[in-house]
């Protein structure tokens, strides 16, 4: 397995489902915690790893909101973007496309232009340094009304022309997308594309709505589609691209074990899946991990693997000259990689 693993290595390839928040490692959260004085009910690092185990969605957003607690300063949100950048670049990574929830901070009182700037920042240096070009998406948190989004997007305002998408995020059973209907148009209006997380833990009648009611232009997760033999002819004849998160669904137990997983399914199905890591600092490991626990589980082909990496790049928000590009050097690449 060891070629596998060096096959994926050097693959070139997009992240497109990477909450920043849930790039904040246990050591950086010790580290914020006490630069901020904030308290955090975790003696150790190895104590806060212990209580990564998570039997649902539920379980683990709890102690992510706790965590992003820490977060206050400018520095702090590039501190966290910078992390995950150099990690994700060392992984091969070409271009990210990274959520954040402005909620989790402006309902702390801290400002969104804090949290944007931050980021942005950090962004900004990772394609000067690190050659790595990237999308920041907006998240909304489900579990809060509509009105509260309609307010992020307020916030936003004067930064639309730095966030490329609206995402849709946080507990998804009860909170279907036709909740955010009228957000998702106004957001579309203002000339933003649209993802949400459907089909999660979700059943695939969410995922019918994020497609006809918010009109997304991409699906995050949607492994419960599968459920639905109708909606994979539609997701299949539209290629509509899924960003998949297989150690995410391990540890959430989506799946229950990696070789139920459904990715090769989908990929059989000809479906547009990708492979991305979704909160690597809870759920164990980053992008390149992901690529790797699927290929050792599923049996994954290096065909396979290059149309997972092809796959991430055409379902990019990049523009075609740069998404032909991408995809031109991973051709080039498996050429010269043959086994
Ligand atoms: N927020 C961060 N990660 C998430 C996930 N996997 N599902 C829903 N909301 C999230
Ligand atoms: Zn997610």
């Amino acid at each position: 397995m060891a070629d596998i693993a060096d096959f994926i290595a050097g693959l070139p390839k997009a992240e497109l489902h990477l909450h920043l928040e849930g790039s904040l490692e246990p050591e950086l959260m010790f580290a914020l915690a006490k630069r901020n004085g904030v308290a955090i009910p975790f003696a150790s690092v190895e104590e806060v790893r212990a209580a990564y185990s998570f039997s649902r969605l539920q379980d683990f957003l709890d102690i992510y909101y706790q965590g992003a607690q820490v977060l206050l300063h400018e520095q702090d949100f590039f501190d966290l973007t910078w992390a995950y950048l150099t990690r994700v670049a060392a992984d091969g990574a070409r271009h990210v496309e990274v959520f954040f929830d402005p909620q989790t901070h402006t309902d702390r009182g801290v400002p969104f232009a804090t949290v944007a700037d931050g980021m942005l920042a950090a962004l900004a240096r990772a394609e000067a340094e690190l050659g790595v070009t990237s999308k920041l998406i907006m998240c909304f948190l489900r579990h809060l009304d509509e009105e509260a989004a309609f307010a992020t997007l307020k916030d936003a305002e004067s930064y639309l022309d730095r966030i490329a998408a609206v995402g849709l995020d946080s507990s998804e059973l009860g909170h279907p997308p036709a909740k955010f209907a009228r957000v998702y148009k106004a957001a579309r209006e203002r000339g933003l594309l649209l993802v949400a997380h459907a089909g999660e833990e979700g059943p695939a009648p969410y995922v019918w709505e994020a497609l006809d009611v918010l009109g997304v232009d991409r699906i995050d997760h949607g492994n419960r589609a599968l459920d639905d033999d109708a909606l994979v002819a539609r997701l299949a004849a539209e290629q509509m691209t899924l960003t998949v998160c297989p150690l995410s669904n391990l540890k959430l137990c989506v799946v229950h074990d990696m070789k139920d997983h459904p990715l090769k399914r989908m990929l059989d199905l000809g479906l547009r899946a990708t492979v991305n890591s979704d909160d690597p600092a809870y759920f164990g490991g980053y992008l390149n991990a992901n690529y790797l626990a699927a290929a050792q589980a599923l049996s994954l082909s290096r065909a396979d693997l290059s149309t997972l990496a092809k796959n991430s790049f055409a379902g990019s928000f990049l523009d075609a000259d740069a998404k032909a590009r991408h995809m031109a050097a991973v051709d080039a690449y498996v050429v010269a990689h043959a086994a």
